[in-house]
C-alpha cells in the first residue's frame, strides 16, 4: 500500500486527471487515471501541482531588516548601500539567524523551498556568513538553502577581500561569489572574475556573480565570464546574476555575446522586481527597464531564471517571498504576454531556478523527491494572473504547510450573482 496518493492533478507541462503516488518520500509513480490503495489520498480536483518554488537569487543575511536603522527614503541602490553600511556595524548572530528563520516561515508558506542566498563576506568577523550558516543548519529539515560567498565591497577594492572569502569558503559557504563591475576599475573587475573562476575551479566549487549591475552598456563582465568558464571547464556550473547592462548594450554587440554565454553553459539570473525599480536611476525619460534580455536569451538555449533578491531590505521596502510575484514581474517587465512566454516565467521560478541551484530530485516524475506544491488555479497562467493561493505544501512526502482556497463573501446590492467576483474561475 502507498503512503500517499494525490489524483485528479493538473501539471505545469498541461497534463489533466494525473495520479501521483508517494511512498518514503519519494515518487513512485505519475501516471493519468492513476488509482492504488494508499494510507492517504488527496483529490486535487483539477488544480495545478507544482514543483516548488525556487528563489536563485536572494540576500538572506539583509532580509525583514526594514527599517533598521531606518528607513531607505529614497529608494535607490546608493542610498541602499549606505544604509547596510550603517547596519552593518549594528549586527548580531542571533538577530540575523532569527530574521533569516522568520523569512524561512514565510518562504515554506508560499511553496519556496530552495533558496540561493548571497552573503556578504567583506568584513573580516565573517558574522553574517556564521549566521547564515547557522540558519541554514536550523533549517536544513524543510528548506534547501545554498550560500553564495558574496564580497559586497569588492574582493579586490576592500582590505583583505579575497582571504574573507576563501575564509567563508572554508566554513562551509557553498559558491563562489563576485561584483566585477564594483571593482575600482574595469581592468580589476575583469582580473577578479579570472581569479575567482581559478578559485571556483580548484576548489570544485560552482560560481554565481552578480554581474554587470549597472546601465552602463560598456560593462561587459559576463564576456569574461563565458571565457573563463570555458577556459577553465566550468560549464554547467557557473551563473550571471542580474547581467542588466544587456539591456542597454548595442544590438550588434549582444548578437555575438548571446551565443558565445550558451556556448560556455553559462546561466542567468534576472531580478525583475529589484532590476525594475533600482535601474535607469540616472535617465530622465525614455527611462530604461533595466532586465536582461530574457525572451533572447532564452531563445538561444541558455537556462535563464528569475530571483526575488531582496524583500524588506535597505535596497527594497517589499516582498513577500512570493515566487508568483517575481514572476508576474518579470513578465510584464520583458512583455512576454504570449501563451509560451507566460508559460517561461512560471519555469524560470520553478524548473529553470533549480537547474540553476544544481538541485537533485527535482520535479514530479518517477524518481524525484515527493516535493510539491498544490495551487489554487488551473494552470501556470492562471497560477502567475492570481498569485495564487498555496494550498498545499509537502516536502519529501511531509506535508509542511496548508491554506484555505480564498473565497471571498460578498454582500452585494442588487447583484445575484457574483460568484466569479474572487477573480478566481476555477472554485
Ligand atoms: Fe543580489
Amino acid at each position: 500500500m502507498l503512503d500517499f496518493l494525490i489524483t485528479r492533478a493538473t501539471l505545469p507541462d498541461g497534463r489533466t486527471d494525473m495520479g501521483v503516488a508517494v511512498q518514503d518520500g519519494r515518487i513512485v509513480e505519475v501516471a493519468a487515471g492513476l488509482n492504488a490503495p494508499a494510507h492517504d489520498t488527496l483529490d486535487a480536483a483539477g488544480q495545478l501541482l507544482t514543483p516548488p518554488f525556487c528563489d536563485p537569487h536572494f540576500h538572506m543575511d539583509a532580509t525583514l531588516s526594514y527599517g533598521l536603522p531606518r528607513v531607505n527614503q529614497s529608494g535607490t541602490l546608493l542610498e541602499g548601500i549606505a544604509l547596510w553600511g550603517e547596519l552593518k556595524p549594528m549586527l548580531t548572530e542571533e538577530a540575523l539567524v532569527e530574521r533569516a528563520l522568520d523569512y524561512g516561515d514565510w518562504a515554506v508558506a508560499k511553496g519556496l523551498l530552495a533558496i540561493r542566498s548571497h552573503v556578504d563576506t567583506s568584513d573580516p568577523s565573517l558574522l553574517p556568513v556564521r549566521a547564515m550558516l547557522e540558519a541554514k543548519r536550523l533549517m536544513a529539515s524543510y528548506l534547501d538553502v545554498q550560500l553564495v560567498a558574496f564580497p559586497q565591497d569588492g574582493v579586490l577594492r576592500s582590505p583583505g577581500g579575497l582571504n574573507n572569502l576563501i575564509h567563508a569558503l572554508e566554513l562551509g559557504v557553498d559558491v563562489v561569489g563576485g561584483i566585477p563591475h564594483f571593482e575600482r576599475t574595469y581592468a580589476e573587475g575583469t582580473a577578479s572574475v579570472k581569479l575567482l573562476c581559478e578559485l571556483a575551479a580548484e576548489l570544485g566549487l560552482p560560481v554565481d556573480m552578480h554581474c554587470d549591475e549597472s546601465d552602463d552598456p560598456l560593462s561587459r563582465h559576463i564576456e569574461t565570464l563565458a571565457f573563463e568558464t570555458q577556459r577553465l571547464g566550468l560549464q554547467g556550473r557557473v551563473n550571471g546574476s542580474h547581467l542588466t547592462s544587456m539591456h542597454s548594450m548595442d544590438n550588434y554587440y549582444v548578437s555575438k555575446l548571446i551565443p558565445l554565454i550558451a556556448e560556455a553553459g553559462v546561466s542567468a539570473v534576472a531580478n525583475p522586481l529589484i532590476n525594475i525599480t533600482l535601474q535607469g536611476r540616472h535617465d530622465t525619460y525614455p527611462k530604461r527597464r533595466g532586465m536582461t534580455r530574457v525572451p533572447e536569451l532564452m531563445a538561444a538555449g541558455i537556462t535563464v531564471a528569475f530571483g526575488h533578491d531582496c524583500v524588506m531590505d535597505p535596497w527594497y521596502s517589499l516582498g513577500s517571498g512570493d515566487m508568483l510575484e517575481v514572476a508576474h514581474m518579470g513578465l510584464h517587465v520583458a512583455q512576454m504576454t504570449s501563451q509560451t512566454g507566460m508559460r517561461q516565467c512560471f519555469d524560470a521560478v520553478t524548473t529553470n531556478a533549480a537547474k540553476v541551484m544544481g538541485l537533485q530530485g527535482y520535479g514530479i516524475e518517477a524518481g524525484k523527491d515527493a516535493s510539491f506544491v498544490l495551487l489554487q488555479a488551473r494552470d501556470p497562467i492562471e497560477a502567475i494572473r492570481l498569485r495564487a493561493t498555496r494550498l498545499k505544501v509537502w516536502r519529501k512526502g511531509q506535508l509542511l504547510s496548508e491554506a484555505a482556497p480564498t473565497v471571498p463573501h460578498l454582500s452585494l446590492p442588487g447583484r445575484t450573482a457574483a460568484a466569479h467576483q474572487s477573480g478566481n474561475r476555477s472554485t
